[in-house]
């Protein structure tokens, strides 16, 4: 694989109910799709397909992709929603690549939006049937009927849940599971966090953050600019970490509030585009995208230990192994499975009893892993969080004169994503 990534963007990423909370997630795609074209240097003219991925639909707009696409390309542009969990950038951005391998596209941009500010509020199961029953009925009486054996429960509404439909188990009773299965330790996972944030917060001291920001200007008015993520803090202590209190077992747990990635709001997008087609626009690449791999395991097991199953097959169709990566970016949905996929990637048990090979597949040092901190402190849109993998990857390898980067994933479902880059 070949496939050129020129340029990419994302908002600002805030915690849920804050600052972008009159946002939509087709707002923050528009943002994002915008910005990331006018950085490429593209028109939207010569833009094949957008993909865009998105968790959390919103009931009246289903394809996301489109509504972005009609706000911000020309009309002519075929634009499809994927959704595969907190890898849904990373699909919408594997679907260009296959859309341009097969020569099929040319230039295609992909990303995502999640907006949990505005998540869809549904009635009771009991109420819909009543509500489907009584727009059917002919007479008044009829209408009425519909409604008979109503209870003031009935009004309650309903919230989407973060949790396994299968299993019932959400993200984070899976990743305190993780955590006791695989002992990592509460103080381990708080390192993890604190770490999180302080290359967060050097990130954005040093520029390099706010470099793949788009700010955003906050509407009726426009006069306020929200242009930082507003989860990472600055301030972070180990005593502090120490002090929260564990959410999803309160009583035996490790895993708190502040080991977890933030319910948040953004969106992110990156143009692709085919080598031909980039040096017919004359720009240049800043990496090339040689494999991805998706896997899936029983959400019943460990349902975020994706990662590990996925980042060796990426590893193995970009023939290069382990010790060639320079840089990783990993998904940090939870300190806890952060530090259980890189146990599993680093264990040769591991490897023998779940993959089939001799030795453990490895990883680099974690100095190399996360460099400018990662979900637990910059959030995690979950639609939006791949484009930012794909393209702080992209833009670090430069930096550090770097060659290859592997990025992974975990998603619900128990499904795992990983991508290699290359530096261009
Ligand atoms: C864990 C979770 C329930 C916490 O939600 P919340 O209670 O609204 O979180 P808050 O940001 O209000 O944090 C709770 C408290 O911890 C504190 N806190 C959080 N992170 C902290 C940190 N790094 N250092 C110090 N204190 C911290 C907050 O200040 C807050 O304190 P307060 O109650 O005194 O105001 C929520 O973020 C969540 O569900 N996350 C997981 C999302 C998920 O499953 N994603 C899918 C993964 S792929």
């Amino acid at each position: 694989m070949k496939t050129a990534l020129i340029a990419g963007c994302r908002t600002p990423f805030a915690k849920a109910g804050t600052s972008l909370r009159e946002l939509t997630a087709i707002d923050l795609g528009k943002i994002a799709v915008r910005e990331a074209l006018a950085r490429a240097d593209i028109p939207g003219e010569a833009v094949d397909q957008l993909i865009f991925g998105t968790v959390v639909h919103n009931p009246t707009a289903p394809n996301i992709a489109r509504e972005v696409g009609l706000a911000v390309l020309p009309k002519q542009v075929p634009a499809s929603t994927v959704s595969r969990a907190c890898s849904s950038a990373n699909q919408a951005i594997a679907d260009g690549v296959n859309l341009i391998e097969l020569g099929l596209a040319d230039v295609v941009v992909a990303g995502g939006a999640e907006s949990l500010s505005h998540i869809p509020i549904t009635v009771s199961p009991w109420m819909a049937t009543a509500l489907v029953e009584s727009a059917k009925a002919r007479t008044l009486s009829g209408r009425l009927a519909a409604f008979s054996g109503f209870r003031l429960r009935h009004l309650a509404p309903q919230r989407p849940e973060i949790a396994e439909p299968t299993t019932g188990e959400t993200m984070g009773e899976a990743a305190e599971r993780m955590a006791k299965e695989n002992g990592i330790s509460r103080a381990a996972q708080d390192e993890w966090a604190h770490r999180s944030h302080v290359l967060a917060s050097r990130g954005f001291a040093d520029g390099r953050l706010a470099a793949e920001i788009a700010p955003v200007y906050l509407p009726p008015l426009y006069e306020t600019v929200v242009d930082r993520d507003n989860g990472v803090r600055s301030d972070s202590s180990l005593e502090a970490l120490a002090r929260l209190r564990p959410v999803f077992d309160r009583k035996y747990g490790s895993v708190t509030a502040g080991s977890a990635s933030p319910l948040t709001d953004g969106g992110g997008a990156v143009v692709l585009m085919s080598k031909r087609s980039a040096q017919a626009h004359g720009v240049e690449p800043i990496a090339w995208i040689r494999s991805y791999a998706v896997t899936a395991l029983d959400p019943g097991a460990q349902l975020l230990q994706g990662p590990a199953y996925a980042a060796p097959i990426a590893l193995e169709r970009a023939g290069i192994s382990m010790s060639e990566v320079d840089l990783m970016e990993m998904h940090e949905a939870f300190a806890a499975q952060v530090l259980s996929n890189l146990q599993a990637l680093g264990s040769d048990d591991f490897a023998k009893r779940e993959l089939g090979r001799d030795r453990a597949v490895g990883h680099p040092d974690p100095e190399r892993i996360n460099v400018m901190g990662g979900s637990i402190a910059l959030g995690h849109p979950f639609g939006a969080t791949g484009a930012r993998l794909t393209m702080t990857l992209a833009h670090e390898l430069r930096r550090v004169d770097g060659q290859f980067g592997l990025i992974t994933v975990c998603a619900a479902g128990g499904m795992g994503f990983a991508m290699v880059l290359e530096r261009a």
